[in-house]
């Protein structure tokens, strides 16, 4: 699809983030076409670079992380003759009018700014670029989480954006929004008439949530270790999960109408606090053990310290009261290191009402609606069937199975493509909204406040399990159990 002529200035552009998700994002929608002839990909930093190795590195950068069948010499040719790089100090003076003068300020052009620095930047850039005319006319800033990390200061970092660009030209990323899965969700809810009818606590007997890691925390211990699993998953991608499975209906896909709906679930979260959180929430750290085949150290060790109380898991059993969802319940989990990498949604059914198979005919499970992010998207249904045979009356539990590999013969873009193209589009539905990330804080505050408050220790898994035996007993003390997809 056309999209307008653009400048896309990456702040960080010789950091993690940009060379390994923005970059090669880049590459493949340009490779696919989608890149307007004179668009300009203009990087800054602090650090003096020249063009020449800045090209160099974003060369490598999508050598290294674009699949070797994708890359035609040709389309990073003319990728890369779209690269340019200014040094600029992103909180002080130096570099502005450098960058103002390359930019330039037609009022007319998209001018697409994302801020992949650490946010203590946020604020400062947007300032200077309001300062030198760059914010003014058609300016768009993308930022990403971390977005404060508490109300208080994720209202500051909101109010310094916003004092320079308004609401309708800021881009708040969650990169899980961008997941085609996750956008499957609203096609599966709400093109189907299947399942809306049973959407509710009529139906429904409880929801989980899980985005379970193999990694530990790599390179990034130093922030991880202010942030830890609440704020660095729940806050945002876990919450931004749950609105997409339980919001009503919007009207349109107009990002008001589906931004609406999320605040409406964030806001009916019952609260988690002082009164209720010992019994509701698991806190987690890992310990040495193994994962993917291999020995591994544990948190503190990769950390290089010897105390930490910083979660890296963390289940909940939250509830949202409104009508639709009373007393049904939503059971979350994250972690690292955990068994296997995997993010899926499970929307379990209710029991039937009553069973007229006599006990040769085995166990009846409710049907189970699994919804897979991530490896494998898909979706499966899980449903009592008859064995085949003239056994006599033997039912087996059996997926009705849909890999969107299998079904769709296409490569499946990162999220990051998506993302950066409806910022070009003008396309707010997939970034949240100010008061989104607001009203989420708002329920999360009152948790870090009472662990805080408690001064608990997490409590230790072994690397390579599925968490601290809490969170097994969290689930199963209401009678239900996490799902294993191979049942
Ligand atoms: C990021 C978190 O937002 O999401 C990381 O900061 C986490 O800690 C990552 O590893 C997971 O994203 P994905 O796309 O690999 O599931």
């Amino acid at each position: 699809v056309e999209v307008d002529p653009f400048d896309i200035i990456v702040f960080g552009a010789t950091g993690d983030l940009s060379q390994r998700k923005l970059i090669p994002a880049l590459y493949h929608r340009d490779q696919a076409g989608q890149i307007p002839a004179d668009a300009r990909v203009i990087g800054t930093s602090r650090r003096p670079l020249s063009n020449e190795d800045f090209v160099a590195d974003a060369r490598k950068s999508v050598l290294a992380h674009v699949d070797p069948g994708d890359i035609e010499e040709e389309a990073l040719a003319r990728f890369l003759s779209r690269l340019s790089y200014v040094a600029v100090d992103a909180a002080a003076e130096r570099g502005w009018s450098d960058l103002v003068a390359h930019v330039g300020l037609d009022p007319e052009r998209i001018r697409l700014f994302y801020l992949a620095t650490s946010p203590d930047f946020f604020g400062p850039i947007c300032t200077n670029l309001g300062k030198c005319g760059l914010a003014a006319g058609n300016g768009r800033v993308v930022i990403e989480k971390p977005i404060g990390k508490d109300l208080d200061s994720a209202r500051r970092v909101n109010a310094a954006i916003g004092a320079v660009f308004p609401e309708d030209r800021v881009y708040r990323i969650d990169h899980y929004l961008g997941k085609e899965t996750v956008q499957n969700l609203m096609a599966l809810r709400f093109a189907n008439a299947l399942f809306e009818p049973l959407w509710n606590s009529a139906h429904i007997d409880h929801v989980q949530i899980t985005v379970a890691e193999t990694l530990g925390v790599e390179s990034r211990a130093g922030y991880y270790d202010t942030a830890g699993a609440l704020r660095d998953m729940v806050q945002n991608h876990m919450l931004q999960l749950l609105c997409q499975v339980a919001m009503e209906p919007p009207r349109s896909l107009a990002a008001d109408a589906v931004r609406d709906e999320k605040l409406k679930v964030l806001t009916s979260l019952k609260p988690i606090d002082e009164s209720n959180a010992d019994h509701l929430t698991v806190r987690g750290q890992y310990r040495a053990g193994a994962s993917a085949g291999g020995a591994v150290g544990g948190y503190l060790e990769d950390l290089g310290s010897s105390t930490s109380n910083t979660e890296t898991f963390v289940a909940i059993k939250a509830e949202i009261g409104n009508w639709r969802w009373a007393g049904v319940p939503f059971y979350l989990r994250t972690g690292k290191r955990l068994a296997a990498r995997v993010s899926e949604i499970v929307v379990a059914f209710k029991d039937i009402p009553h069973s007229m198979f006599d006990e040769t005919a085995g166990r009846i499970s409710p049907n189970r609606l699994v919804i897979r992010l991530q490896p494998d998207e898909g979706v499966r249904l899980w449903l009592m069937i008859k064995d085949p045979g003239p056994g006599g009356m033997r039912l087996q539990y059996i997926p009705l199975d849909m890999s969107f590999a299998k079904a769709f013969n296409v490569r499946n873009p990162d999220a990051y493509e998506r993302l950066i193209m409806d910022v070009v589009r003008g396309n707010q539905s997939l970034f949240m909204r100010r008061d989104e990330v607001e009203a989420a804080w708002t329920w999360i505050d009152p948790i870090l406040e009472t662990w805080k408050a408690h001064k608990e220790a997490p409590k230790g898994y072994t690397s390579g399990t599925w968490g601290p035996t809490a969170a097994v007993a969290l689930i199963e003390r209401d009678g239900r159990t996490w799902h294993e997809d191979d049942e």
